[in-house]
C-alpha cells in the first residue's frame, strides 16, 4: 500500500464504478457503513468510498480495498478531534469548553491553568486544524486591572497578539494582550450606532479600541470623541481609522475620563459609558457633558433589569439629576445570576 500524504489516512473503502457511485453511496449510508470522516477517492474509473467496517462491506458483496483518503473535517469539533486522538484524557476533556472566541486570526479559549500547561498545545493544534484562518491560539484568563485586559497564555501558532477583527464590515485593530476587546459585543456596538443621527456629537468615555466609535462613524456623519486611559487601546483605534472609510469623524483621546468635563468644552447628544464595574462613579461627569434631552448609555453589572434601573436612578438622583430611563437591555452574562446591563436614559 502506498504511503499516505499529509492530511490523509489509510482506510478501508468500497470500490464502486463511477456510473454506480451514487447508488452505492446511498446503500452504504443506509447500512450505516459510510465513514463520514474521510472523503471518497476517485481513481481509474472507480470511486473508493471510505467505510467503517471492511468485513461487513465485503459480506454485503462489495469489492473492498484500503486507500489513502483525505480527512474530512466537515461537522467535526475540536473536542471531537481531541477525543478521537486520545490526546486528552476524558476527565480533562470534560473541563475544556466546547466553544472559543476568534478575534481576527487569533483564537481565545478559556482554559484552567493546569489544563493550558499540559494540554494547551493539543487544544491549539485541533482548533487550528478545524479553522485554517486561525494563526495563533491563546488560553485566556480573567480580565484584570483598570484597562480590563485579559490574562493570556500562548498555547499554539504564532506568538502574536495584534490582529484585525471584522465587525459588520468594519476593520478593528485589536491587541488582545494589551487592550480590552470582546467580539460578543458586536451587535451592541451596532445597536448604539443605530440610535445616533447624522450631525450628532457623541462622547465614548471608555472607548477601548473604539468599536462604538467606528460603528457610529461608519453609519452616520457624526462626530465622536473616544477617550481611553490605555495608550495601547488608543493606538489601535488610530490604526483602525487608517483602515476604514468612514462617514463621520472620530477623535481618539488618551486620558482619564474623570477629567472629561475639564478637557472638553462642548456638550454631547450621546454619552456612552462602557465600564461596567465602575461606570456609576463617573455618572456626574457624564451628566455634566450631556446636552438637554441628550441620551446616556451606561453599562453596569446587576442581578436584574430592575436593579440596574434603580442603581442608575438612585445615583443620578444623588447628584441632583432626574433621568428618564428609555431602555434597559441585558447585554452579556457576567457571572451566575449576574449580567451586564445597558441602561439608556434621556435627560429632562
Ligand atoms: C470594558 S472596556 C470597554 C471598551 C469598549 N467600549 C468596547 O466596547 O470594546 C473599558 C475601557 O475603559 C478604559 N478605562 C478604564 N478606566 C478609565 C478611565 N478612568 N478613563 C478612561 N478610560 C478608562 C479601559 O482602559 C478599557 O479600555
Amino acid at each position: 500500500m502506498e504511503r499516505c500524504g499529509e492530511g490523509e489516512d489509510p482506510v478501508p473503502a468500497v470500490a464502486a464504478p463511477l456510473s454506480r457511485a451514487k447508488e452505492v453511496l446511498r446503500v452504504l449510508s443506509r447500512m450505516g457503513l459510510r465513514d463520514a470522516r474521510h472523503r471518497p477517492v476517485k481513481r481509474g474509473g472507480l470511486l473508493y468510498i471510505p467505510v467503517t467496517d471492511r468485513e461487513l462491506a465485503a459480506e454485503a458483496g462489495f469489492e473492498t480495498a484500503v486507500v489513502c483518503a483525505e480527512r474530512s473535517l466537515r461537522g467535526a469539533t475540536f473536542k471531537g478531534l481531541l477525543a478521537e486522538r486520545r490526546e486528552v484524557p476524558p476527565e480533562v476533556l470534560a473541563r475544556i469548553p466546547g466553544s472559543f472566541d476568534i478575534v481576527g486570526d487569533i483564537a481565545l479559549i478559556e482554559l484552567e491553568p493546569d489544563v493550558a500547561e499540559r494540554y494547551g498545545s493539543a487544544v491549539a493544534k485541533a482548533i487550528m486544524e478545524l479553522h485554517p484562518r486561525v494563526r495563533a491560539v491563546y488560553a485566556r484568563g480573567p480580565t484584570v486591572g483598570v484597562e480590563r485586559v485579559r490574562v493570556l497564555r500562548h498555547i499554539g501558532g504564532e506568538e502574536r497578539t495584534v490582529t484585525v477583527h471584522r465587525e459588520y464590515g468594519i476593520s478593528i485593530c485589536v491587541d488582545i494582550a494589551h487592550a480590552y476587546y470582546n467580539p460578543s459585543l458586536a451587535e451592541e456596538h451596532r445597536r448604539i450606532a443605530e440610535l445616533v443621527r447624522n450631525g450628532d456629537r457623541v462622547l465614548d468615555m471608555f472607548a477601548g479600541v473604539g468599536p462604538f466609535a467606528l460603528h457610529i462613524a461608519k453609519l452616520r456623519s457624526a462626530t465622536v470623541i473616544a477617550i481611553d486611559i490605555n495608550p495601547y487601546a488608543i493606538a489601535c483605534l488610530r490604526r483602525s481609522l487608517e483602515l476604514n472609510r468612514l462617514r463621520g469623524d472620530v477623535h481618539p483621546l488618551e486620558g482619564d475620563s474623570r477629567l472629561a468635563d475639564s478637557m472638553l468644552r462642548r456638550v454631547f447628544s450621546h454619552v456612552i459609558m462602557n465600564l461596567p464595574h465602575s461606570s456609576l462613579e463617573f455618572l456626574p461627569v457624564a451628566l455634566r457633558l450631556l446636552e438637554p434631552g441628550g441620551a446616556l448609555h451606561i453599562y453596569l453589572v446587576a442581578g436584574s433589569a430592575e436593579e440596574a434601573r434603580r442603581l442608575v436612578e438612585t445615583r443620578a438622583g444623588a447628584a441632583g439629576w432626574e433621568l428618564r430611563v428609555v431602555e434597559v437591555r441585558r447585554v452579556l452574562q457576567y457571572a451566575p445570576r449576574r449580567w451586564i446591563y445597558r441602561v439608556s436614559t434621556c435627560t429632562a
